[in-house]
């Protein structure tokens, strides 16, 4: 029975390398679709947590982790020998930037290495980690033909972007359609029945180059977009006009407007970080993509805004920053989530001590962080957010609106309040700062 057979009758195992925000839900997926699925991480703190079936990542739930891995159809392990023995492996190792701003695709390259010392004949190969157009041809094909190994006949390569939004209550891993561009038509078409196995939508594209650039694009959409509408948020505060309220206003046109919010800046894995890939290769090319520049331009000096209004609405109560309490509600990039890579809340807190003020946070999804890679704060959450703690800070700041907040508990207690997310929805309380 060839692949494609194979893989419709279910009868086919898949390694997921990096089980991560992408990996673990993407395996929880195939296994759930009745696959065999063995996942590889490097960390074995995640492994032993994946095979106790408990659930590290907000959008997988543990009571569906556990069944998968209690039926046996997913295991974790950090022995990469197990690259051998399956039909296709999907990597989803992270792609950050380095120090200096540009693309660091060491984990794909030394995962790629992986996979080419246990590649097997018929073996599909599709990288998922976000990277710049030509990585699958430029990059990882050179890495898995060195064994003389031919595409399309030996081995099947090809991109497939994950999309995977966390706190989404509607769209996941499932049910978010899927592009897929292989190296060659019959990769393309093994990928996109691999992933037929658990989601229906899969929309097929002519090339590797284009589903990496496609999945660029999308997050070049929202950073541009998303600082677009900082900028107009910081007009309209020198205008003093209620940007929230023209937003609404905005909104109510049925076609050719998006809402987007202002708030203190972008976060997460992806959104600051992959347009930055593209950046990186246009200049290849000798072009330079103003408008990517120019959005992370505005979306670095959020934190930088946030901490002077923080300084404004203290001054306007005869208090200075330096040596000021500050309660910092909310370190997660965004609402609902654990996750605080980027998070501009921790550059936010990093300025604000740096002025001298002493800064205190909470967050029930990040009860401690140690942000060693970025703005190097290590930092613990107060253990309950109660009305002393709220009434004894000079100011609270909202960076982050998680719904688990009482918003009205926050107004009736804090001194002075500071709201980047306009979590705060009474518009006469005059304790209240936002854009
Ligand atoms: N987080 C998101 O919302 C999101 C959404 C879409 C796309 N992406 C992209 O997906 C990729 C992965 O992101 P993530 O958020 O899942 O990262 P993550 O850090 O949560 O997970 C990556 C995992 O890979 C493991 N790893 C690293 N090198 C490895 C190796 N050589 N072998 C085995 N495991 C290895 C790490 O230990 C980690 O557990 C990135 O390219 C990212 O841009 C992320």
């Amino acid at each position: 029975m060839g692949l494609k057979e194979r893989i419709r009758s279910k009868k086919v195992s898949v390694g997921i390398i990096g089980l991560g925000y992408v990996g673990l839900p993407l395996a929880v997926e195939f296994a759930k679709a009745g696959l065999k699925v063995i996942g590889f991480d490097v960390q074995k703190e995640k492994v032993d947590l994946v095979n106790k079936g408990d659930s590290y990542i907000d959008d997988v739930k543990a009571s569906e982790l556990r069944e998968v891995v209690d039926s046996g159809k997913l295991k974790a392990i950090t022995d990469e020998k197990f690259l051998g023995r399956v039909d296709a492996v999907c990597i989803c190792v992270p792609t950050p930037l380095d120090k200096h701003g540009q693309p660091d695709i060491s984990y794909v390259k030394a995962s790629t290495k992986q996979v080419a010392k246990h590649l097997q004949k018929g073996q599909l190969v599709i990288l998922e980690s976000t990277t710049y157009p030509g990585t699958t041809r430029e990059v990882i094909l050179p890495i898995l033909g060195k064994g003389g190994g031919k595409v399309g006949k030996d081995f099947y390569l090809a991109f497939s972007p994950e999309r995977v939004d966390p706190g989404n209550k509607k769209y996941h891993t499932g049910n978010t359609p899927k592009v897929v561009g292989g190296v060659t038509p019959r990769c393309t078409e093994l990928a996109a029945e691999l992933y037929k196995t658990f989601n229906p939508k899969i929309h097929q594209v002519s090339s590797p180059d284009i589903a990496e650039m496609e999945k660029i694009l999308e997050n070049t959409f929202r950073i541009v977009n998303v600082s677009m509408i900082n900028e107009i948020a910081l007009l309209c505060d020198r205008l003093k006009i209620d940007v929230w309220e023209v937003i609404e206003a905005a909104a109510t046109k049925p076609y050719g407007f998006m809402p987007f919010y202002p708030g203190p800046g972008i976060g997460g894995h992806c959104i600051p970080i992959d347009p930055f890939y593209l950046v990186w290769k246009a200049r290849e090319t000798g072009f330079y993509p103003r408008f990517i520049e120019l959005a992370g331009e505005i979306n670095n000096m959020m934190p930088h805004y946030i901490m002077t209004k923080v300084n404004y609405a203290l001054n306007k109560v005869k208090k200075p920053l330096r040596g000021a309490k500050i309660l910092v509600l909310g370190v997660a990039y965004k609402k609902d989530i654990r996750d605080y890579r980027e998070s501009p809340a921790l550059n936010v807190i990093k300025l604000l001590k740096h002025k001298g003020a002493l800064v205190e946070y909470h967050d029930s999804y990040v009860p401690e962080f140690d942000d060693v890679h970025g703005t190097g704060l290590k930092m613990k959450s107060i253990p309950k957010l109660t009305k002393e703690k709220l009434a004894g800070a000079d100011c609270v700041l909202i960076t982050t609106d998680h719904s688990d907040y009482d918003w009205n508990m926050i107004l009736d207690s804090a001194q002075l309040i500071v709201d980047t997310r306009n979590a705060i929805k009474d518009r006469k309380s005059k304790k209240v700062y936002r854009f």
